[in-house]
């Protein structure tokens, strides 16, 4: 590999970020050698209730499993995000909100918003949640979804919000999990011009075993458009928000009660709900969200992931608003429009830290540079990068284009599960490598393990399975209802590690390249998917016998979903079957799940024990076909043969 272009620290930023390197260096040993003092110091960021006595206990051994920070302070995390702000900060705007159509906008001051809060916690009250109730939240990006989640955080109830984007049948298996007596709503969604039927997804999501759980929802009117409505179970939100008072008293919260839920594929059939917890959570959100984007007072700051990912949580949310940043909060999509949409959205706020994805990037690159250079996008400061690794070719166009080469790109890595960013540069700090994430923040202990689990020499160049050696306090805390599954899923393979499902490579100088899941995960558009997910989706259709799902390389979406689907021996493939086995994915996970080529498969490639050698599989799909590896070990070796000959027409067609 040829040595990467290393882009130097800024002139212009010299002197103006909270860190230089050796402050970095400094805070970074002290974080290491005493993580006790580190996070002490750091908690203030955030106005406790009751002050905790003690910071860290955690242990990852399996006799004595446990992970708990500051756990016997208490606060309210909505107090933090909020209230706080209102004795220097009430008349700031707290939120741009900025609508699918660019004729819709709304400014929403932190005043405001702490009202809107009370009044909606108060809703909730009304209608009998109470502290650890959970409460699914399945809304676009409008004002609501800010307002009910930050309402949940007050009263004590654990949110767990559902991607917009997901079908019925994923929205009623994740209110199943949770148990989830109570849902907040839309009519309809509006992106790139179109509705989303919200409601209505809702209802059928009722049809199946989530009927008897949901007893109630609210919901916000977005469009006005047509939907179903069940008197006593359905109600407006603005008709409830006439009802109820405008204060609403705090719930004192334990650090260590929950926060949120929040689904994520893994390698099994089922998504994980993932948990976090108050106090760890939200000092390491609001501490990565200060550093990383060198947050400052009067900064604009603009994370452009929905609210249904992590990122939306900790980034949207949680870590500016509990810093008093003044965030936007976009509806659409950025070719809606045209692709200056995201341009023009930064000039007409001002936007100074821009937060996006590869596949955004991407997708624009392909709309060519017209529509950037039209823009003048001279009040950004910082760029930064998430949920999949930066291709250089995208990560230099967005330095150039986008940044006019005076913005350094934060490429952060992290997951649902470490909820916040745990690898990253620094501004005024790191000199950037286009793909590399760089160094680990504070108290972010990474280390690389072969399959042995034997830990590759530090400060050395490895490649091997990304680690991390010790607890962070955004961690989270178990798999809701499942924590024999959360310390098989994380902290088995390696005992005493917690691991990231990651692999990952360390060049000379320390720096980390994330080279993508070693698990049965892919990453496609930055969004996690099991691939067990998709199958047992092709699987329901009855003329499929099996099918394999495995990633390949994809233009914009970094990862593609390529299926081989096996089907009933008189069953004949065609066109119409295709169609229909998409549709199904669709149905069943969202449209995010859609498989990009289905492969007919007369068989698929097993060992003589009848696991799938999915290592072949994801050779064929990448067009690898000259280095398939060793094949003698297959229960029938010729399967490839077909394989590769079907792969052929799969491709063309
Ligand atoms: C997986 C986590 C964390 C928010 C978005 C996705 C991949 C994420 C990077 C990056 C390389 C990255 C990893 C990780 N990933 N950020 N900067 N460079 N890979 O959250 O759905 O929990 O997915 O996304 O593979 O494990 P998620």
């Amino acid at each position: 590999m040829s040595e990467p272009k290393l882009y130097p620290i800024h002139n212009h930023l010299k002197g103006k970020t909270f860190f230089t390197a050796e402050k970095y260096q400094r805070f970074y040993n002290e974080s290491i050698e005493n993580p006790e003092a580190f996070w002490a110091k750091e908690a203030c960021r955030l106005d406790w209730m009751q002050p905790f006595t003690k910071v860290k206990n955690t242990s990852y051994h399996k006799e004595d499993f446990h992970i708990r920070w500051y756990e016997d302070g208490t606060l309210n995390a909505c107090y933090n995000c909020v209230d706080r702000h209102l004795k220097d900060k009430g008349d700031q705007v707290a939120i741009f909100w900025e609508g699918d159509n660019p004729e819709d906008s709304r400014t929403i001051t932190y005043k405001e918003l702490h009202q809107e809060i009370s009044k909606f916690a108060n809703v909730l009250r009304m209608h009998d949640v109470h502290k650890g109730d959970r409460v699914t939240i399945y809304l676009p990006m409008i004002p609501e979804a800010i307002i009910a989640i930050l309402a949940c955080a007050r009263i004590g109830a654990i949110h767990s919000v559902v991607f917009a984007g997901f079908s019925a049948e994923s929205l009623e298996g994740r209110i199943f999990d949770c148990d989830s007596h109570f849902l907040v709503t839309a009519d309809e969604g509006v992106r790139g011009g179109k509705k989303i039927p919200l409601k209505k997804n809702v209802e059928e999501a009722l049809q199946g075993k989530a009927a008897h759980i949901l007893k109630k929802m609210i919901v916000v009117k977005r469009t006005g458009g047509d939907i179903p409505w069940q008197e006593k179970r359905d109600f407006w939100y603005h008709e409830e928000m006439d009802k109820v008072a405008i204060d609403c008293p705090l719930e004192e919260m334990g650090a260590e009660d929950p926060l949120f839920i929040l689904y994520t594929s893994g390698s099994t059939g089922k998504p994980k709900g993932v948990l976090h917890t108050t106090g760890g959570y939200l000092v390491y959100a609001a501490l990565t969200h200060q550093y990383v984007f060198d947050y400052h007072p009067g900064d604009i700051y603009w994370c452009t992931a929905d609210i249904g990912w992590v990122t939306g949580h900790t980034y949207s949310i949680y870590g500016p608003l509990a810093n008093g940043a003044t965030i936007v909060l976009f509806e659409g999509v950025p070719q809606y429009p045209d692709a200056s949409r995201f341009w023009k959205i930064v000039d007409k706020y001002k936007v100074t830290i821009f937060y996006t994805a590869p596949t955004v990037i991407r997708s624009l690159m392909r709309e060519g540079t017209d529509f950037v250079q039209k823009t003048s996008r001279a009040s950004l400061r910082i760029l930064g990068s998430v949920g999949e690794p930066i291709n250089p070719e995208a990560w230099e166009w967005y330095y150039d284009n986008v940044g006019n080469g005076r913005c350094p790109i934060m490429d952060t890595w992290w997951q649902t599960e470490t909820g916040g960013i745990l690898i990253s540069a620094l501004p005024g700090v790191t000199p950037l490598k286009p793909g590399s994430a760089t160094f680990p923040l504070f108290g972010v202990k990474p280390a690389l393990v072969n399959h042995k689990g034997q830990i590759i020499e530090n400060n050395s160049e490895a490649e091997g399975n990304l680690v991390l050696l010790d607890s962070w306090p955004g961690q989270m805390r178990t798999v809701y209802g499942d924590q024999e599954r959360f310390i098989k899923t994380y902290f088995t393979d390696f005992p005493g590690m917690y691991f990231s499902g990651d692999g990952a490579r360390r060049d000379k100088e320390g720096n980390y390249w994330i080279t993508g899941r070693v698990d049965d995960v892919i990453n496609v558009s930055g969004h996690r998917l099991g691939t067990a997910e998709v199958e047992s989706a092709l699987d329901a259709h009855p003329k499929v016998v099996e099918s394999a799902v495995v990633g390949f390389p994809h233009d914009i979406k970094g990862q593609g979903i390529y299926a081989f689907v096996t089907l009933h021996k008189k069953e004949p493939p065609s066109e119409s079957l295709r169609k229909e086995l998409i549709d199904l994915v669709r149905r069943k996970i969202g449209a995010i799940a859609t498989p990009d080529r289905i492969q007919w498969a007369s068989g698929l490639p097993k060992t003589r024990s009848g696991k799938i050698m999915r290592r072949i599989l994801r050779k064929i799909a990448a067009n690898e076909l000259e280095t398939l590896g060793d094949i003698s070990t297959l229960a029938d070796p010729l399967v490839v043969d077909d394989l590769v000959k079907n792969h052929k027409y799969t491709v063309s067609a």
